[in-house]
């Protein structure tokens, strides 16, 4: 037995900042459980990690999130997030187009009318869990229309990402739902399969598209490569957007100040966005792997030691963000690594913040106020994700 801290103990789980505030201070680079694991807890290092793939692989870190137990692969391992160049760069090249601001901007109309009758709909029920009736339906809509997949498939979306996110590095909890994580795997590779089959038959002009039509010229992408895409954008898409609605919800249930600057002027909703980004790191952590012997603050890390690059404790770097456990919509300077930086900077970004623009902005302009039950919230953590499982609140209508 070793003295070291296990990150899914409950006390770290649950509020991970007093953990992190003594590592940054005392131990910036330090191993944890499970596996001995590295964290990397302060800004300046993670931003270093982030930006230097040659040193600290992604790729490297496919065997690490292939669980004994699972007789599939991990269709991660075949993704853009565990590529290092060239390989990563000729991918992302790909899916720029759909992605770039142009990209999302056509986008925009139908998140827009998404998120005013799930708007309407809460306001029709007016107790509501937040997290289900906002949090995931709005990315879920916005997946399924980017993906083709038929609206019908919505309420399985959630147990596909809960099954993508549990087979990499989990608690030992997570082998005892094998069966049930295998069978979501499948359902998921199922229906993405079909989706394929679909768009050979009748093209469309979306992200599916292009990549069919890379893997018809000359074989760009393998079939592992292309079904890895699609999970990883469905994934990536709805865990992490899913995370970031629940906590914007729970910041303006908990705090009327906030909901008044808003609502008096809407200009500051991108601040607000950004700071719920900073404050709670939606997703909160991504790994990477040495490739050689390095050192990293002050570090001597071995060649093949495994990283967890913390963006929720880099996030709270008081040597970057003053005061940086108060949340301040007039916070200015460095920005945070909420989307990570460098070459797998999330290419998701501008539509994460699209979805959480509207869905706000259609909350102030059709709700009085957002009152929460009392009580402790409930969340939801995973290694690399952070949200909160619901979020009971009424909505009083304007
Ligand atoms: C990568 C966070 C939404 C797709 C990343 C990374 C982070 C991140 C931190 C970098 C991981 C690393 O360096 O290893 C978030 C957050 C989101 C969000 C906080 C919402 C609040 C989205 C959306 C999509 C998406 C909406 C797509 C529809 C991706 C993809 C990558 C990625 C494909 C891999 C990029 C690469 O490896 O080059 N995301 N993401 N994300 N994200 Fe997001």
């Amino acid at each position: 037995m070793n003295n070291r801290p296990h990150i899914y103990a409950p006390e770290i789980w649950n509020n991970p900042h007093p953990f992190y505030s003594t590592l940054r201070r005392d131990a910036p680079v330090s191993q944890v459980e499970p596996g001995g694991m590295w964290a990397v807890t302060r800004y300046e290092d993670v931003l270093y990690v982030l930006k230097h793939p040659q040193l600290f692989s992604s790729e490297g870190l496919r065997a690490a999130v292939q669980p004994a137990w699972l007789e599939q692969r991990n269709p991660v391992c075949d993704s853009l997030l565990m590529m290092d160049p060239p390989a990563h760069t000729r991918l992302r090249a790909l899916i720029s187009r759909t992605f770039s601001a142009q990209g999302v901007a056509r986008l925009e109309p139908f998140i827009r009318s998404s998120a005013e009758s799930i708007v309407a709909d809460m306001l029709a029920r007016r107790r509501v869990d937040f997290v289900e009736s906002m949090a995931l339906a709005l990315p879920s809509r916005a997946m399924s229309a980017l993906l083709g997949l038929d609206a019908s498939l919505v309420p399985r979306f959630k147990r596909w990402a809960d099954a993508v996110v549990s087979v990499g590095i989990t608690p030992a909890e997570a082998t005892q739902r094998r069966a049930e994580l295998c069978a979501d795997l499948d359902d998921l590779k199922h229906h993405l399969t079909q989706v394929l089959e679909l768009r050979r038959r009748e093209p469309g002009n979306d992200v599916v598209n292009d990549l069919l039509q890379a893997r018809a010229q000359g074989g760009v992408v393998s079939d592992d490569e292309l079904m890895s895409f699609l999970v990883i954008l469905l994934i990536a898409g709805l865990e992490t957007t899913y995370n970031l609605l629940g906590l914007c919800g729970l910041m303006l249930a908990d705090h009327p100040e906030l909901w008044a600057r808003l609502k008096a002027d809407r200009t500051l909703v991108p601040r607000f966005i950004e700071e719920v980004l900073r404050f709670h790191s939606p997703s909160q952590s991504t790994m990477r792997i040495t490739t050689q012997e390095t050192e990293l603050g002050g570090v001597r890390l071995p060649k093949g030691a495994v990283l967890l690059v913390q963006f929720v404790s880099a996030n709270r770097d008081e040597s970057v963000f003053p005061n940086a456990h108060h949340f301040d919509l007039d916070r200015t300077g460095a920005p945070n690594l909420a989307f990570g930086q460098g070459i797998h900077f999330c290419v998701g970004a501008p539509l994460a913040r699209l979805e959480a623009r509207t869905a706000v902005e259609v909350l102030l302009e059709r709700c009085d106020r957002l009152v929460r039950e009392p009580g402790p919230v409930t969340w939801n953590v995973a290694v690399t994700t952070r949200g909160l499982a619901v979020l009971p609140l009424e909505l009083l209508p304007v």
